[in-house]
Order: C-alpha cells, then structure tokens, then sequence
C-alpha cells in the first residue's frame, strides 16, 4: 500500500484536534522503536489519575476521544507530555521521565486510538455529482459549501439534504487483522483507504461484496475518506459498521466508541466502576466508585472522607467536545443524607490506589510502611458500607 494519496491539511478551530498532512503509508505508522508496555506502566502509575483508567477521561480530558485540544500529531502530542500545558494540573513530563519514557507513552497513546477518529464532514452541492462517478479527484475540484468536525464514528446525512457529502478521518486500525467495512446507504457511497479504493455500496454499486474476505491490515493509522451522494429525504445515515472478521462490527450509527457516551453507567451488573470526573462541589481528585446497585460513592483518598454519595445514581459526562475539561460533569440520582463515614485510617496514609474486586471497590493506602485498604461494597439496593 505505497501508494500515493492526497494531502488533507485542513485546520478547524484551535479547539479541534488538527488534522495534519498524510503523505505516505511510512509516515503513519506507529513508533515500534518505543515499547508501548513500558508506556502502559507509567500510565497505570501517573497519568491514569487525571485521565482515567480507560484513557477516558477526569480531571484531564479523555486521550481516546475524536478531540485534541493540541494537535494529534506525533509532534503535538509529544509537545505536550515534555512541556505540559501552562497553567493547567499538566505538568511538563519531559522534566520527569527519560526520552524513552516520553516516547514510550506517546507510543502507548496512539496504541490506544481505535477506530474512525478526527472525522471532518463537508458537503458539496449536488449539481456537479449527479450522474458522474463518484471519486476523490471530483471532490478535490470543489469548494464545500460547509465544513465541521464531527463525533468520531458519526456517519450522518441531513434530513432532506439532497446533495455529495464527503468525510475525511483517520482510521486506527488497532490490531494486525482482517478488517471489513460494511456500508448500506440509500444514494452511493465509496470508500477509500489510504487512497486506495476499499468499497462502493449504494444504488449502482455492488454492495460491498468484496468484503466478505476481509481486508488484511497492519495495526497503524491510515486515511480514511467516505464519498456520498445521497438523495433528499433519505434516511439520516449511512448504516453499516467496520471491524475485524469474526466479531461484532463498530457500527456507524453515530456512538461514539468512548469518551463522549452522553452517560457514565455500569455496564456489567455485577462489577463496580471508578470514575474521576470533574463535578461541581466534588474535591477534583475524588473517586467516584459506581457500585453494582446504582449507588455512587465519592471518596476523597486525600482526606480519607467520603465527601457525597448517591442512590439511584449515574453520571452525566461533560461531552466530548473542546471545551470539554472545563465543564464540570454532573451526578444524577438522590443524594444520601448522613452517608456511612469512612474509618480513620490516621494523618500517615499515603494514596496507593485503588483497585476493584467485583462488586467491591478497595482502596490502598500505606501507613507507616504498612498497607491498609478500605473496600466499599454495596449494601441493599440504596447504601453501601466502607470498612477496613
Ligand atoms: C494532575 C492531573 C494530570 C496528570 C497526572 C496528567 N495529566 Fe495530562 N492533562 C491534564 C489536564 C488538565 C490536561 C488539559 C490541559 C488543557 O487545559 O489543555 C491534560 C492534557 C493532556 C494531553 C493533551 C490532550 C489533548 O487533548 O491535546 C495529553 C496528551 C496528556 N495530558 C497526557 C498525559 C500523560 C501521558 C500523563 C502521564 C505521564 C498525564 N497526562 C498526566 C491533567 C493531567
């Protein structure tokens, strides 16, 4: 796949993570010299506080999501781990960890990107499009009447918009594998990857039946682009979904794969969840421990108190957009009056962190050279209890 493919340099809003110039398959590959495992441990021991266990997203913003507020290149990205951010809780880490240690974590970073991401929608007017073929070169010639960002995954057409759209992203192909692209669209759709044409599907097209196969890919970062021309009044989206051959495919639908999931819910009915999140009146380092019976603990391992809890309770996440680390997120649910109060585990403890065990959540502190854990389970189906 040397093959040469258009440039996209297109900046948005300094908000929006930029897209950069792609000119060869080599250039976008991920750095193998950096160990990415070595990167997942420092992970696990400095970043996972600010931005989550999942890259999800805290007190810092989510590293997996379709945004970057400093750019997605390698470049930009790595920028900001030796630098920091000024006046923000990111301190430089270049200060902290040897290059290899920085390049070990961007690696681990970009490991983690999975999936459409950065996906620019620009929509043309139909008269140049109607009857001719649709190919990147007919796009290059035109102007777009409108251009945004859009959530990464969200492949949707305007009610009534009778016209050519195109949309242009990186697909992180996340594993060496077999990856199909399945679209249904009402109008024609055709697209491309790495410039090379992947797929036609639509009215006049066969329906993707070259698919069926797969489509061997090396795990790295590719050019995604989606030509459509759709018709008025058609439905709101392109249907279908990508992934690897065997499993359930990502669909199109327009969820986001994470980070801006409007909602912060368990997902497995048995298994506790940790959140950081930003929430008004919440100290910004508490751990928001969802247990399995809907009822939300906020722990502040710096004091040791419990500082809220929540019945009946889920989180609101602040989208994922720009802007998103200053909007506080916000706990919907019935508070807990008098909520039980945590042992004292003394003015000693030291944070370790926190791990959870099914249901429970525990949280290790050392004390005077030993460790203690606190562990709060659930308890009917409104409380909890927090022992030692
Ligand atoms: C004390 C909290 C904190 C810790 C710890 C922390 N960060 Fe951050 N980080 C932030 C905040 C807050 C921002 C957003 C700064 C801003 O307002 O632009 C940020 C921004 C970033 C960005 C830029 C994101 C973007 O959208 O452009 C990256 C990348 C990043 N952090 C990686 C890391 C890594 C890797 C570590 C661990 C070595 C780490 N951070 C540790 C708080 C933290």
């Amino acid at each position: 796949m040397e093959t040469p493919f258009r440039q996209v340099t297109r900046n948005f809003s300094s908000g929006m993570k930029s897209i950069i110039a792609l000119t060869t398959l080599t250039t976008l590959m991920l750095p193998l010299s950096a160990d990415p495992e070595r990167g997942e441990a420092l992970y696990a021991q400095v970043c996972f506080l600010c931005h989550g266990n999942q890259l999800e997203g805290g007190k810092g913003p989510a590293l997996t999501d379709a945004y970057w507020r400093h750019g997605s290149s390698e470049e930009e990205i790595l920028k900001v781990l030796n630098d920091g951010v000024k006046g923000t809780e990111m301190i430089g880490y270049g200060a902290v960890f040897p290059e290899n240690d920085i390049q070990s974590l961007l690696s681990f970073l970009l490991s983690e990107q999975k999936g459409v991401r950065e996906l620019v929608r620009e929509e043309y007017e139909k008269v140049h499009f109607e009857g001719q073929e649709l190919t990147a070169e007919l796009f290059a010639g035109r102007e777009a009447s409108n251009a945004k960002p859009i959530p990464e995954n969200t492949f949707w057409v305007d009610d009534r918009f009778g016209g050519a759209i195109s949309y242009h992203g990186k697909f992180y192909a996340w594993e060496d594998a077999q990856y199909i692209f399945d679209l249904k669209s009402p109008g024609r759709t055709v697209v491309y990857l790495n410039g090379e044409l992947i797929t036609k599907a639509g009215e006049g097209y066969p329906m993707a039946d070259q698919f069926k196969k797969g489509l061997a890919l090396k795990k790295g970062v590719y050019e995604l682009e989606i030509l459509h021309e759709s018709k008025p009044k058609h439905g709101h989206r392109i249907t279908g979904g990508y992934g690897i051959k065997g499993k359930p495919l990502i669909q199109f639908h327009g969820r986001s794969l994470q980070g801006s999931s409007p909602k912060f819910v368990l997902t497995d009915p048995l298994r506790a969840i940790v959140a950081r999140k930003a929430i008004q009146g919440i100290s910004p380092r508490a751990l928001l421990c969802l247990l399995p019976n809907k009822v939300i603990v906020a722990f502040s391992p710096e004091t040791g108190l419990i500082e809220k809890a929540w019945q009946a309770a889920s989180i609101d996440q602040t989208p994922s957009l720009p802007d998103r680390s200053f909007s506080p997120s916000v706990v919907l649910g019935t508070e807990i009056q008098n909520p039980p109060a945590a042992p004292d585990l003394g003015d000693n403890r030291k944070f370790l962190g926190y791990r959870l065990d099914r249901q429970n959540v525990i949280i290790r502190f050392a004390e005077n050279g030993q460790e203690r854990a606190l562990t709060i389970s659930p308890q009917g189906s409104d409380s909890y209890t927090i022992s030692q």
